[in-house]
């Protein structure tokens, strides 16, 4: 610990931009230490980093960093953090309901981004809006990779599985996985070559086959899950993926996303009403208001990764999770004794 205790100690400077990089002298008279290779600053956690080469988790925060740096080799912050998705003052309104309003949030590639909130609280609306599949009002500001963009745009670029499964009862396990890939014409053989070397992956293994009615819950949204994974974009949606299963299967389908999030590195939207399913999976959790919904909370989460199951009773889990139902909690009481969809907002 003598080295990152020698990097605070060295003079009184600003912290280091996120996503900055330093040059190498500069890094190594930070850490005082000689080591190879190039140094940055995580755009999320402001950990000093190296790149090729173990994480220096330092209280970067409090990082100083030497005038001297603030040079054209210290700071390409803007490039390195620009996020996938932008979302500014979005809102939607349906007839006599408004579903979202003010709804402010960035996406940075790679995020693992979990979103709770109220029933009706427009978590789907926002979905549907990022899938391309409604358009928000006017005034409202959606960016996707760094250029502004109406939401049909999105469409096709997103990868979605929506709340229901919706697998098609007639079509088999491979045959409903490949739905995508046909609509982007290409060729069915090969679609389906590629859907049965998942198979086992999705824990699928000799259900190519099997129709949806012969398969469990679980085993359905797994289907779903695989489709979503194989419309192979960078960015994807998953609107209650888990929410129809018991709390062991739950679990386990848990840790096997996060498995399968570590191999295929996507960057993930995930909605859930489970807490502890929100502060397991995600980097950072979004709390939605009551509707209209907007970000009422931004929880960083800040958990070792991989992560276990007896993280649960760690005690930064425990806080975390204390903040999160204390802002729930609220904003589900507003809900339940807010009017209904009938009432103007
Ligand atoms: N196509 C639509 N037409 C009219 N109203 C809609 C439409 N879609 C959603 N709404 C309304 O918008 C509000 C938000 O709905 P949404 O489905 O986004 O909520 P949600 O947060 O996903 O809820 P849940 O947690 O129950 O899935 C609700 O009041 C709903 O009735
Ligand atoms: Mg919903």
């Amino acid at each position: 610990m003598s080295a990152p205790r020698k990097a605070h100690m060295a003079g009184a400077l600003a912290p280091p931009a996120p996503g900055a990089v330093l040059s190498l002298p500069l890094a190594h008279r930070l850490l005082g230490m000689k080591e190879s290779g190039a140094f940055g600053v995580c755009g999320k956690c402001r950990s000093l980093y190296m790149v090729e080469g173990r994480l220096l988790t330092l209280a970067s925060s409090s990082l100083p960093l030497p005038a001297e740096a603030a040079g054209p080799t210290a700071s390409t912050s803007a490039a390195d953090a620009r996020p996938l998705l932008e979302m500014k003052g979005l809102s939607k309104s349906f007839a006599n309901v408004t579903a979202v309003s003010g709804f402010e949030a960035a996406i940075a590639p790679g995020e693992f981004v979990t979103v709770v909130g109220p029933s009706g609280c427009g978590k789907s609306t926002l979905f549907n809006i990022v899938a391309g599949l409604e358009e928000p009002d006017s005034g409202s500001i959606l960016r996707f990779e760094g250029r502004s963009c109406h939401a049909r745009e999105l469409l096709g670029k997103v990868s979605f599985m929506p709340q229901r499964d919706l697998l098609l009862p007639w079509r088999t396990v491979i045959d409903n996985a490949v739905i995508p890939m046909e609509i982007e014409g290409r060729s069915r053989k090969a679609a389906r070559a590629e859907a049965r070397e998942m198979l086992p992956e999705f824990g699928l293994a000799g259900f190519g086959d099997q129709y949806p009615h012969q398969l469990s819950g679980g085993m359905r949204q797994r289907v779903a899950l695989m489709r979503t994974f194989m419309f192979k974009r960078e960015l994807m949606l998953l609107d209650e993926p888990f929410g129809a299963l018991d709390a062991l299967t739950r679990t386990m389908m848990q840790r096997w996303l996060l498995e399968v999030w570590r191999k295929h590195r996507r960057t993930i939207l995930f909605i859930t009403h489970d807490v502890d399913e929100a502060l397991f999976l995600g980097d950072r959790v979004l709390v939605m208001s009551a509707r209209p919904g907007r970000v009422k909370l931004e929880l960083p989460v800040s958990l070792p990764r991989p992560r276990s199951a007896e993280l649960v009773t760690d005690p930064e889990f425990v806080r975390l999770k204390r903040i999160l139902l204390e802002a729930i909690e609220e904003e589900a009481m507003k809900s339940f004794l807010a009017p209904g969809a009938s009432g103007t907002h």
